[in-house]
């Protein structure tokens, strides 16, 4: 088939690539002009694991093509998946700015009917805009558009394997018609004929979901409250966390064994730092508006939201109990992506703990193995290292802010020589305190004695 694909972020590029992976016929594009540029010379403008080999090779199999030309990349595609971000506004609601703007260019480009996809994540309600709004910016009403709402599931730093190994594809549409060209759009996954970069070619039969035809509102809502569920889930792990250190307990065994209940799951209960990335903080605080505007309450979401913000605060508690004064002390940051494998900041704790330790005067050395030219331009005076151990040379303290595998398996004893004293405050739960101890470290974890 011949796919459209607007927005090259995370999710368009993703999608784009995967879906040329899967055999069909890609048109990217995007308003961002270095971006395409990029992309045309065969650079991939993120981090995402596996992402450059799948779109090295559709690019070789003239699989995938991208413009800038956005008439061109319309008219080029039966399907037209709008992948352009939604930021969050003031007030928190979604800023639907870039959807209206690209569902007027569809409507003006086209000269074909278009089945037209929201991907990018849109508070319910979104498609009967978006439907309306095709027709309403169509020159001549002669040419006819139908709806479908397709969310992504996709997380940052494993969405290749995601897309290529869904728990299920939801496809909401106003008719039978659609949804066909849907299953059409999505056979090659849900049949696994595509080769698989993760798993090289070879991948487990048990990998791959089912395709969920729904209602677009039922499809817009199950996105959001997938992500709100998620965010909840981490809050709450984060106030047993906050009620294991007053009474002793420890919050690992504590979530290990509620997990083993099938009905909780183990996955999305670590406490640290909480969460940040592009996609909770903003969709949690986009539900709690939309709930608001529809006059439900939903009140226990502005609680997790809540909880979440508390994190750095919690945090800080344990670097002001530790390190006494900030003022004048070198303090190693390690980590400053969102979370580990990807090179995404966007509302990354690191980044308001960065800004928090340089309000009370301390000196940074910031290490992350992916994130750290994203970072510079926010913070152009602290200084970067790419190296863990070299980061925590001198330093009075390190400051554990993302899951690294590498600072996982760091060697305390090796780092401990360099430091100026052997201070470790982790906020995401990475080491053993047993063990931290035993090589004489003073170690602070969240919900751990
Ligand atoms: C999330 C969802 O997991 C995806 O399913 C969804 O498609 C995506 O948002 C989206 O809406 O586009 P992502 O933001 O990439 O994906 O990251 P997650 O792996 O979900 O982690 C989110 C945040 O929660 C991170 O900051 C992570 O460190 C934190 N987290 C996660 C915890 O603090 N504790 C946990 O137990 C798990």
């Amino acid at each position: 088939m011949r796919l459209t694909v607007i927005g090259c972020g995370y999710v368009g590029l993703v999608t784009g690539a995967c879906l040329a992976a899967a055999g069909h016929e890609v048109f990217c594009t995007d308003i961002d002009e270095n971006r395409i540029a990029q992309l045309s010379a065969g650079k991939v403008p993120i981090y995402e694991e596996h992402l450059g080999e799948v779109l090295q090779r559709a690019v070789k199999e003239k699989k995938i093509s991208y413009t800038t030309n956005t008439g061109e990349a319309i008219r080029a595609g039966e399907v037209i998946f709008i992948c352009v971000g939604t930021p969050p506004k003031e007030s928190g609601e979604a800023d639907l700015s870039a959807i209206d703007h690209v569902a007027r260019q569809i409507a003006m480009e086209a000269r074909t009917p278009k089945l037209v996809v929201e991907k990018s994540t849109v508070p319910a309600l979104t498609g009967v805009q978006l439907q309306k709004a095709l027709a309403a910016y169509s020159p001549d009403g002669s040419i006819k558009f139908q709806v479908a709402s397709n969310p992504e599931f996709l997380r940052e730093g494993t969405a290749v394997g995601d897309f290529f190994h869904p728990d299920r594809i939801v496809v909401g549409v106003e008719d039978e018609k659609s949804a066909e060209t849907l299953r059409e759009v999505y056979r090659p996954i849900l049949e696994k004929q595509f080769h698989c970069p993760v798993h090289a070619g070879k991948c487990p039969a048990n990998t791959g979901g089912e395709l969920l035809v729904t209602t677009i509102s039922s499809a817009e809502l199950i996105k959001h409250a997938s992500n709100s569920f998620l965010a909840l889930k981490i809050s709450y792990a984060n106030v047993i966390a906050d009620l294991c250190e007053r009474i002793g307990a420890d919050v690992e065994e504590v979530t290990h064994a509620m997990g083993l209940d099938p009905r909780i799951g183990t996955q999305f209960l670590k406490a640290g730092l909480g969460f940040g990335g592009f996609c909770f903080p903003k969709d949690i605080q986009a539900f709690i508006h939309l709930s608001a505007a529809i006059g439900v309450d939903f009140d226990m979401l502005k609680a997790a939201e809540r909880v979440n913000k508390q994190r750095i605060d919690r945090f800080f508690d344990k670097v002001h109990k530790a390190l006494w004064v900030i003022r004048g002390k070198r303090v190693a940051v390690l980590g400053l992506a969102f979370k580990a494998n990807t090179d995404d900041i966007r509302f990354a704790p690191a980044l308001e703990v960065i800004r928090r330790l340089l309000e009370e005067g301390a000196q940074i050395q910031a290490t992350d193995p992916q994130a750290i030219s994203r970072t510079k331009p926010f913070f152009p005076n602290i200084s970067y290292v790419d190296d863990p151990y070299e980061a925590v040379k001198g330093a009075d303290a390190a400051l554990v802010c993302t899951e690294w595998p590498a600072y996982k398996k760091m060697d305390w004893e090796k780092a401990g020589h360099q430091m100026s004293r052997r201070l470790v405050i982790d906020g995401r739960n990475l080491y053993d305190p047993r063990k931290m101890q035993a090589l004489g470290f003073e170690y602070y974890s969240f919900g751990r004695s």
